[in-house]
C-alpha cells in the first residue's frame, strides 16, 4: 500500500477518536466502528468494530464475582461427567487456546490431554466429528455493528442450533461421547450430575454465596448453567494490535499487516468476517464436506479471533494451519467463478454467492496471514484452578 495511502487511513482512523472506544456505563454495546471499513462496499453490520472490554450479561443472569469464581470451579471439575474423569476444560483447555488442539474431541473413554489424547480402549462411543470451537470472547457471538445484541439468544454451536450460553451448558452433560456415557441414561444425566455437585459443602456454600438461597436448596441445574455462563463471559481476549489500530493507532499495524488488511477487504472475507467479532454469526455454505450429516449444510462463520491459539481449523477440523485455510479459499475462489457464474450447479447446497468476490493470490498470503495474526493477543486468560472442590484430580 501507498505511503499516502496508510497515512488517510491513519487519518481517518484519528478523526473518529472522540468516539466512544468501547463501553460507557449507559450504553455497554456503542460500538466504535472503524472509518477504515466505511470505505469498502460490505454492508454497514460488517464494518470492523473495537471489541467491547466486557460481554454483557443477559437480565436474568447479571455477573458477580462470586458468580464466576464458581462457574469457574464447576467449568474445571469432572464432577460434571458421570465418568468423573471429564471436565469441560479436558475439551475447553485454556492451554489450547479454551480449546483443545484437536481435529475432533474426545470426551469420556479418553485420557490424556490436547493433541496427546487417545481412547484407552476401543472406542465404544461414537466419536463427536466436529472441531472444538474455543470459547474465548464466546461471551460475544451474535454481536455485530448496529444491531441490539441479546446474550439471551446468543448463536451457539457451528449450526448455531442452541441459544445462549445458559442453554448451552447441559448439552455436553447430556451428550453420551462427551460428558455422559453409557454409565447414566440421557434423561437422568443433569439431575445425576447436580446431585453429584450438591453432595459437596463446598459448593452448597458457594452457590448460596453466589445465588443467595439457603446451601440446601441452591444447587439447581439452572443456577449451574448461569453460574458457568458468567464464567464463561468473563473469559475476553485482551486488545488486540488490531483493535487499537481501529482505534487510531496507525502503528499498531506494520506495513505488511496493513497489507494484509487490504488484501482481506479485496477478498470480500470482511462480508462474512466482518463486525466486532469478524463473524456475521449467519450460516453460509462455503463448499466443505458436511462431516455431520453428509448434507452439506451450512455453518456459522466463526470469529476470526484468536486464531493463533485455535489451530486445526473449519468444523471438522480439516486444516491444520492458516496457510492451509488460505490455500483452500485459492482453490475455491477458481471452483466459484464456475459454479456461481451459472456452470457448475452440482453443490448442495450451492456455494454462497457472497463469495463471488472472493479472489486470491498465492503471493499475497504472507501479508495476509500477517494481517489474520493481529487478530490474536498472546495474554489470555490461561490460568487454571490449584483444586476443584470435588478434590478430583484436573488431570490437565
Ligand atoms: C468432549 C469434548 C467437549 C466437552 C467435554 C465439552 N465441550 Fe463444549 N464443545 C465441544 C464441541 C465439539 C463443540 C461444538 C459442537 C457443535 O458445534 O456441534 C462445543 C461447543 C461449545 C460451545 C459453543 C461455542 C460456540 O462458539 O458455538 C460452548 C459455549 C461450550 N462448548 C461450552 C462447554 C461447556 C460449558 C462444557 C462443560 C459443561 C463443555 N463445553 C464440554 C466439545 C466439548
Ligand atoms: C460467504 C461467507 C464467507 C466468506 C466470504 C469468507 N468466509 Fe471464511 N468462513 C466462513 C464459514 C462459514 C467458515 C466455516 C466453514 C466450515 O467450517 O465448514 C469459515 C471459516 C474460516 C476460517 C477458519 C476459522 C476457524 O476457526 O476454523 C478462516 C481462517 C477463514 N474462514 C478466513 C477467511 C478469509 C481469509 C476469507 C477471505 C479470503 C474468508 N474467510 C471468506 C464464511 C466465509
Amino acid at each position: 500500500m501507498s505511503r499516502s495511502l496508510t497515512a488517510l487511513w491513519i487519518f481517518l482512523a484519528m478523526t473518529g477518536l472522540e468516539e466512544q472506544l468501547s463501553c460507557s456505563a449507559e450504553s455497554p454495546l456503542q460500538l466504535r466502528t472503524s472509518p477504515l471499513a466505511i470505505k469498502q462496499s460490505i454492508p454497514p453490520e460488517m464494518q470492523f468494530a473495537v471489541l467491547p472490554l466486557s460481554a454483557p450479561a443477559p437480565t436474568n443472569n447479571p455477573s458477580t464475582e462470586a458468580k464466576v469464581a464458581l462457574g469457574r470451579l464447576l467449568f474445571f471439575d469432572p464432577i460434571l461427567s458421570s465418568t468423573k474423569d471429564v471436565s469441560c476444560a479436558t475439551c475447553h483447555n485454556p492451554r489450547f487456546g479454551w480449546t483443545d488442539g484437536r481435529a475432533i474431541p474426545i470426551g469420556v473413554g479418553g485420557a490424556g490431554i490436547g493433541p496427546a489424547r487417545t481412547f484407552r480402549g476401543p472406542a465404544s462411543l461414537p466419536v463427536l466429528p466436529v472441531n472444538v470451537p474455543s470459547i474465548l470472547n464466546v461471551g460475544f457471538n451474535g454481536l455485530v455493528t448496529g444491531t441490539k445484541f441479546d446474550p439471551a439468544a446468543a448463536p451457539m454451536f457451528w449450526d448455531s442450533r442452541v441459544q445462549s450460553l445458559e442453554q448451552q451448558v447441559f448439552i455436553p452433560l447430556i451428550s453420551r461421547a462427551e460428558m455422559r456415557s453409557d454409565d447414566c441414561p440421557e434423561n437422568e444425566a443433569v439431575t445425576q450430575a447436580v446431585l453429584r455437585v450438591r453432595a459437596i459443602d463446598e459448593y452448597r456454600e458457594r452457590f448460596h454465596a453466589a445465588f443467595g438461597q439457603p446451601p440446601d436448596v441452591a444447587v439447581t441445574a439452572e443456577h449451574l448453567a448461569q453460574a458457568i455462563a458468567a464464567f464463561e463471559r468473563s473469559l475476553v481476549a485482551p486488545r488486540t494490535a488490531f483493535d487499537r489500530f481501529l482505534a487510531g493507532d496507525g502503528s499498531a499495524l506494520n506495513a505488511q499487516q496493513q497489507q494484509g488488511l487490504q488484501v482481506f477487504q479485496e477478498a470480500g472475507c470482511p462480508q462474512c468476517h466482518g463486525g466486532p467479532m469478524l463473524s456475521d454469526f449467519k450460516l453460509h455454505s462455503i463448499g466443505l464436506p458436511d462431516v455431520t450429516t453428509h448434507n452439506r449444510r451450512q455453518f456459522r462463520t466463526p470469529s476470526l479471533r484468536n486464531l493463533r491459539h485455535t489451530a486445526p481449523y473449519m468444523h471438522d477440523g480439516s486444516k491444520r494451519t492458516l496457510l492451509d485455510v488460505l490455500v483452500f479459499y485459492d482453490e475455491l475462489s477458481e471452483a466459484v467463478t464456475e459454479t456461481l457464474d451459472g456452470g457448475d450447479t452440482t453443490l448442495q447446497p450451492p456455494l454462497d454467492p457472497l463469495l463471488k468476490t472472493l479472489n486470491l493470490n498465492p503471493e499475497s498470503f504472507p501479508a495476509l496471514e500477517a494481517f489474520l495474526n493481529t487478530l490474536s493477543n498472546d495474554g489470555y486468560d490461561q490460568s487454571v484452578p490449584d483444586k476443584v472442590p470435588s478434590g478430583l484430580p484436573l488431570r490437565l
